[in-house]
């Protein structure tokens, strides 16, 4: 009485394990967001995320050359500016660090997909995603601030603007601005399903950006909210979103395969630094085999329908998605 079915007979050997397997990634689908500080020479670790730096301009080019020899071709670009005002004055300036650094990019690789992250919060003395009134964010008094954010990080060479304010109606600010300084090829990738989550702890030591009191819920999704993701994914793609990320990933594969089914644009998932810490502390305290579970996590990020993943891993891991690795 044995069985009929037996689906080990698909899982014999490593050979035709790959042959059926399902899921598959390759360097083209990751994106590795970086950090950018002024000055020369400068390779800072960042304590909460072992083995990540802020960079300066030019050891940042030279990480980059790196990168995209090993196929990493896109990348997410974080700001760190020298001064901080209410306003977040550099996010916009034409020789704000961002800006700096996508010009320094663009010229040492010219076909590298050069997505600019455009939000306050790096920028703004208080640490908030926009104009602050009274104790809150002025929706509205920020979707201008943004507009130029996304006009001068579009001069000076991004492929994508990628805004994470959360701000309602940013997408169709954006695009109004872009298109009317004549930005027209300039797409938008939108942080349409950011959630409020303490998964950005470490991010905030890396990109200095820890709001100075309050916390971001009133513009950030509740963790408790499935369908709201797909009533903020309507909105952006109504008001021109090209592509959308949804952040955190792993916490969130739900949200990640309902946004997958319900649009037909690329969606890519966030791999935030939280999740990379989690692993990163495990790994270093030895209980968990690192380079597998780094593997698992891409892969069931794509398997949930991430068709990109923005990973802190990227780097690392794009040699050893080759299919001879
Ligand atoms: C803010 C921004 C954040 C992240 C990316 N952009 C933090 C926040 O919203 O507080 C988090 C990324 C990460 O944790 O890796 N514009």
């Amino acid at each position: 009485m044995f069985p009929k079915e037996r689906p080990r007979r698909l899982r014999q050997t490593e050979t035709i394990r790959r042959l059926v397997q399902e899921t598959r990634l390759v360097p083209d689908q990751l994106i590795y967001p970086v950090f950018v500080k002024p000055g020369h020479s400068r390779q800072d670790p960042i304590a909460s995320m072992p083995g990540l730096f802020q960079w300066s301009c030019d050891t940042l080019v030279a990480h980059l050359r790196q990168a995209y020899d090993r196929g990493v071709r896109s990348f997410l670009l974080f700001g760190i500016p020298e001064k901080k005002d209410p306003v977040g004055s550099e996010a916009y300036a034409r020789d704000g660090v961002s800006q700096v650094a996508i010009r320094a990019i663009r010229e040492a690789l010219p076909d590298a997909v050069i997505i600019a992250d455009l939000c306050l919060c790096e920028y703004t003395d208080h640490g908030h995603c926009g104009v602050i009134n009274g104790r809150d964010v002025d929706n509205d008094a920020t979707l201008d601030l943004l507009g130029q954010t996304a006009v001068a990080q579009a001069q000076a060479g991004a492929t994508l603007v990628a805004p994470s304010d959360m701000m309602d109606g940013r997408v169709g600010a954006i695009r109004a601005q872009l298109d009317a300084a004549g930005f027209t090829h300039v797409g938008i990738m939108s942080y349409a399903a950011k959630y409020a989550s303490g998964f950005y702890g470490p991010f905030r030591e890396a990109a200095e950006n820890a709001p100075a009191f309050g916390d971001r819920r009133t513009y950030q999704m509740d963790p408790a909210n499935r369908r709201e993701a797909l009533k903020e994914i309507a909105l952006d793609l109504e008001e021109g979103a090209d592509c959308l990320i949804v952040k955190p990933a792993l916490p969130y594969l739900d949200i990640v395969s309902d946004v997958h089914r319900a649009a037909v644009v690329p969606v890519a998932a966030y791999q935030v630094s939280g999740e990379f810490a989690l692993v990163e502390a495990a790994a270093q305290n030895g209980w968990i085999d690192r380079r597998r579970v780094i593997l698992e996590t891409l892969t069931s990020i794509r398997r949930a329908g991430a068709d990109l993943i923005i990973t802190y891993w990227a780097y690392e891991a794009a040699p050893w998605l080759s299919p001879l690795g």
